[in-house]
């Protein structure tokens, strides 16, 4: 909003938004057309008044029937997420109790105002696990199973842009903005914040902590989860705040324009690296005999993260404010080569889908054996990265073929545990079966290419055989594309082609081997002539 040299001046932006304001002839509202509807105030309040449209109006009654009719069962939930994520069965019932227990709360509030009032203790979930292993996966699935409101951030935001206050504010009015500006309907939805071990502050036993405002962050996000009213405008929308000045001035009254937060739904989620070792340490040290081996196996990790306390979060750098409001704990399991195996044969939205739509989109069919799909999963495994590892070994397989397989005429092929041995030669071989169909291609592609040429330029080219085939050998040599060759070596020849075209009217020209050997060349030699043409024309 500043010039792009000056330091921002806070007067002239408030100039220029007023400005912008009267251009458009009216107050722009940054909440859209449904702010001034039937938004009902934090307070339950009604609205001061009601000017929105019927077709809005049935918008609204058609959200607000969606989870007034929720009625689905923490097994079904289950169900559902059984489909895509593999595993973490804990982790899965766990959240399909809460996200019940939150809707059917949701629906009661709807169907009575009073029980808005009442006491009512939030669910919020902790979830605890290694990388890669579904933990954002999971809580994506359910948003979309249930269709509310739902905004996800990671931790790491808050603390590295420095604003410790009104940032974390921004994840609510950003559930505002999802719920069509209807805070009714927001003040039920959900906020998924990942990353949350990186907000441990650090300086405490825990080493899980990274700098001093993590601290801050937490006190903050600690008051949303607990209950507060926040504003509908952040401190830095001027715009907002100007509009609720001008109201005030017309309706004689101030609105509130507030969100309660004492119904969102919070759920907080981290790898917590550092936490089983700690968990170990208090076991071993109140004398639980947990590992007095001293093993840090991923599976002992695992359980190790099924007996966290509220005093590991604290050690680890939390305020115990901020972890007491997380109630339900839960952890995700590592996944092992089996695990990974299911993922890719049977999860739903399994990235192997995505690999054959891709090779798909280039009316290439891909498949892949039994024993392949096992090798992918081993390796993957290796990876240590939880199911990311599958994308990685896959795409290292596969990035020869997407390369290459695309340009050729090749329509299938099947990724096989020899082919994983050589996946490079494997491309090398497959190009090579199919050398003689390939000239096929790169022959229609040099006709495609003087198509191309005489629609933007008026004249044709008139290929002979053997620049055709001088074409192929170069752009086999070369590893080039006929379309990058021909574009090198026909790159100025409009220019004298248009030249020559004054002269002759000429507008079909032969290309021979000897052109495509040296265009330039020959082409100022086509210049030459048709200027030698016009002083010989004119001498007669
Ligand atoms: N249990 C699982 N079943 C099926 N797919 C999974 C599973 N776990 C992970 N994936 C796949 O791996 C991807 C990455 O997983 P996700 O984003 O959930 O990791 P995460 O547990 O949140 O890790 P991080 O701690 O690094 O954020 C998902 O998008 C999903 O495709
Ligand atoms: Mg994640």
């Amino acid at each position: 909003m500043s010039k792009d040299n000056d330091p921002p001046n806070p007067l002239e932006d408030l100039q220029k938004q007023i400005q912008e304001m009267l251009r458009r002839g009216q107050i722009p509202n940054p909440f859209g057309p449904q702010a001034g509807g039937p938004g009902v105030s934090a307070s339950g309040a009604p609205p001061a008044q009601n000017e929105t449209a019927d077709d809005e109006e049935s918008e609204r009654d058609a959200v607000l029937r969606r989870i007034r009719d929720f009625s689905l069962r923490p097994r079904e939930i289950r169900d559902y997420l059984d489909r895509f994520v593999i595993r973490q069965d804990e982790a899965k019932k766990v959240i399909s109790v809460a996200i019940c227990d939150h809707y059917n709360h949701v629906r009661r509030c709807l169907e009575d105002a009073r029980l808005r009032e009442k006491e009512y203790a939030k669910q919020n979930i902790i979830l605890l696990g290694p990388t890669g292993v579904g933990k954002t996966y999971l809580m994506r699935c359910v948003a979309k199973l249930v269709g509310v409101p739902f905004v996800k951030a990671d931790a790491t935001k808050f603390s590295e842009t420095g604003y410790v206050g009104g940032d974390v504010e921004d994840l609510v009015r950003e559930l505002v903005r999802l719920a069509d500006n209807d805070v009714e309907l927001a003040q039920y939805g959900i906020i998924y914040i990942d990353e949350i071990d990186k907000i441990a502050a650090a300086g405490s036993a825990g080493t899980g902590g990274r700098d001093v405002s993590g601290r801050g962050v937490q006190i903050n996000l600690l008051k949303l989860m607990e209950e507060t009213e926040v504003s509908l405008h952040s401190q830095t929308d001027l715009l907002g705040q100007m509009q609720a000045m001008m109201e005030m001035q017309r309706s004689g009254k101030a609105r509130r324009r507030t969100i309660n937060t004492r119904h969102i739904l919070f759920i907080v989620s981290g790898a917590f690296d550092k936490l089983p070792e700690q968990v170990r340490r208090r076991l071993m040290s109140s004398r639980l005999g947990f590992g007095a081996t001293g093993g840090g196996s991923e599976v002992e990790d695992a359980e190790l993260l099924t007996r966290v306390q509220s005093s590991d979060f604290i050690d680890y750098g939390f305020e115990p404010e901020f972890i007491g409001r997380l109630p339900v704990r839960v952890a995700c399991r590592p996944l092992d080569a089996d695990d990974l195996e299911s993922i890719l044969l049977q999860a739903e939205g399994s990235i192997l889908n995505q690999y054959r739509a891709d090779f798909t989109g280039y009316g290439i069919d891909f498949s892949i054996d039994r024993a392949a799909i096992s090798e992918v999963a081993r390796r993957a495994y290796e990876e240590k990265t939880g199911a990311r590892g599958l994308m990685t070994v896959l795409e290292r397989l596969l990035r020869d073929f997407k390369f290459e397989l695309p340009s050729t005429s090749i329509k299938s092929f099947s990724l096989d545990a020899r082919i994983m041995e050589d996946p490079r030669g494997a491309v090398r071989e497959l190009l090579k079966a199919n050398a003689s169909s390939q000239r096929e291609v790169l022959r229609k592609e040099v006709e495609s290419f003087a198509e191309r040429f005489h629609s933007q330029h008026n004249f044709r080219l008139d290929f002979d055989e053997a620049a055709v085939e001088a074409l192929i050998e170069e752009s086999l040599r070369r590893d080039k594309t006929i379309r990058g060759l021909c574009e090198e070596k026909f790159h100025d020849f409009h220019h004298g082609l248009t030249l020559i075209h004054r002269q002759r009217q000429q507008d079909r020209f032969a290309i021979s081997a000897a052109v495509i050997a040296n265009p330039d060349q020959e082409l100022s030699k086509w210049v030459m002539e048709s200027f030698k043409d016009l002083r010989e024309g004119g001498a007669d």
